[in-house]
């Protein structure tokens, strides 16, 4: 391919990725601390890997049949001639973490990652996305599918979507999969002349990417397609009966959709996907996972079952704009301190108020009384430190309170760092 033309101007974000400047991070930081507490609620320790892993683990792992490793992956050759990829997805490097250290099963672990495919962006669909995800490796009692599944619609709970809906499906694991294969194929074979132009080409060899298919032609041809569910053996049947009974039994409303066959290879048994209604149709899986049975044994470890979700961060903000949902108000500083002096004092009262458990803001550059209260009143802070030249001539400070009724008070400099942590402690919201 031809190298592009160098950009004019200042370098910007590639295209398909953003930045999240402050204040809008504080909702990210908002998602990540509620989604970290219920994870670890449930018994969760948080995992880090490198966002560059070998490419042949997501070409084993994920799999040639899938859009993400075939059309989507970035993949790169580095100075030492190693041929890597940037992760498409976060489950492939959980299951080669466990794989290599071999911890105690079953291993529970969070996440939260940036992921990269080489997708058009538009509105939901990026080239490089954020997932909070947890992955349960090493049982497959069906049991620990419904804790998965309940961890994460806790988590659209406890934001306050109500429009989230849960899918579920079984892909079956091994002979009963190759009977359905079968199955669908030779009635996609009847039906080959309805489907949409690319589905009419592929689907011999890779029958179930027709099921995932959103293009109406295809849709109204699989409405009547054959259902995985109708295949399963005796214990496939049994596990995903057992999942029912216990999302029934925690009251996680779910329905069962068919065709949810989800993108990727690896997975085996359970599927489940939460869509939002408040978004449009193409890009509303706000998160979807599942079981995969097969993942350690396909990537050379040893057998370990395992089930997990990825939940799409900007998709979730986007469905909680349009739910309306929105965080607390990120949390405003304590006390501003203004410095008329030189910047000494707020330099080091800062910092004594920070090392006393307060927020502490200040201003830089020397700015004047005027823009420095203006700087105090926009950071939202309960109160302010004013110190002139008389103040710091006779050792004391003014304390104003922004917020309140309260008067102006002089307090020496001294005192002044217990006084507001007794006043903004005690009262916490309250004006000193
Ligand atoms: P996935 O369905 O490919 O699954 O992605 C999980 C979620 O990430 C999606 O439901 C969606 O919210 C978000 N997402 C995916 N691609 C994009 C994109 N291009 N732009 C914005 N958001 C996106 C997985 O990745 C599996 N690893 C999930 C899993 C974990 N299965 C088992 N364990």
């Amino acid at each position: 391919m031809a190298e592009p033309e160098e950009p004019s101007g200042p370098p910007r974000a590639p295209t398909g990725t953003r930045d999240v400047l402050w204040p809008e991070s504080a909702r990210w930081e908002w998602l990540v601390a509620l989604f970290a507490r219920r994870a670890r609620q449930s018994g969760y320790g948080l995992i880090l890997t490198p966002v560059l892993e070998e490419a042949r683990l997501f070409r084993r792992g994920v799999g040639e049949g899938s859009d993400v490793v075939t059309k989507e992956m970035y993949e790169l050759t580095d100075r030492g001639g190693r041929h890597l990829a940037l992760r498409p997805e976060g489950t492939a490097p959980v299951v080669r973490a466990f794989v290599q250290h071999r911890p105690p099963v079953p291993f529970k672990a969070w996440y939260v990652t940036p992921a990269f495919r080489y997708e058009r962006p538009q509105a939901g669909r990026y080239r490089q996305h954020h997932q909070l995800g947890a992955e349960a490796i090493g049982s497959d009692d069906p049991d620990l599918d419904v804790e998965v599944i309940a961890l994460a619609a806790g988590f659209y709970g406890e934001l306050g979507l109500a429009q989230v809906e849960l899918s579920v499906n079984s892909m079956g694991c091994g002979g009963d999969r190759a009977a359905y294969l079968g199955a669908l194929r030779a009635f996609l074979y009847e039906h080959a002349s309805e489907l949409c132009d690319e589905h009419r080409e592929r689907y011999g060899q890779s029958p179930l990417r027709v099921l995932d298919c959103k293009r109406a032609a295809c849709r109204a041809v699989t409405e009547n397609a054959p259902r995985m569910v109708d295949y399963l053996d005796e214990a496939c049947a049994a596990h995903f009966v057992r999942v029912r009974a216990g999302l029934e039994a925690l009251g996680i409303a779910h329905r069962l959709e068919p065709r949810l066959v989800r993108g990727l290879d690896y997975y085996t048994r359970t599927t489940f996907e939460f869509a939002s209604a408040a978004l449009e149709s193409a890009q509303n899986a706000v998160g979807g996972g599942g079981r995969y049975d097969g993942l350690a044994e396909a990537i050379g470890g040893p057998p370990a079952p395992g089930i997990g979700f990825g939940i799409g961060m900007e998709r979730l903000l986007l469905a909680c704009d349009a739910e309306g949902c929105q965080p607390a108000p990120a949390p405003v500083p304590d006390v501003f301190v203004i410095d008329l002096t030189g910047g000494e004092v707020a330099r080091d009262l800062a910092e004594e108020l920070r090392r006393a458990g307060l927020s502490a803001e200040r201003a830089f550059d020397g700015r004047s009384l005027k823009a420095q209260l203006r700087l105090a009143d926009r950071s939202g802070a309960r109160a302010a430190v004013v110190v002139g030249p008389a103040e710091l001539a006779s050792g004391k400070v003014q304390v104003k309170d922004l917020r309140g009724e309260r008067d102006d008070r002089q307090l020496s400099r001294s005192a002044v760092v217990v006084e507001l942590v007794s006043d903004l402690q005690a009262a916490p919201g309250e004006s000193p």
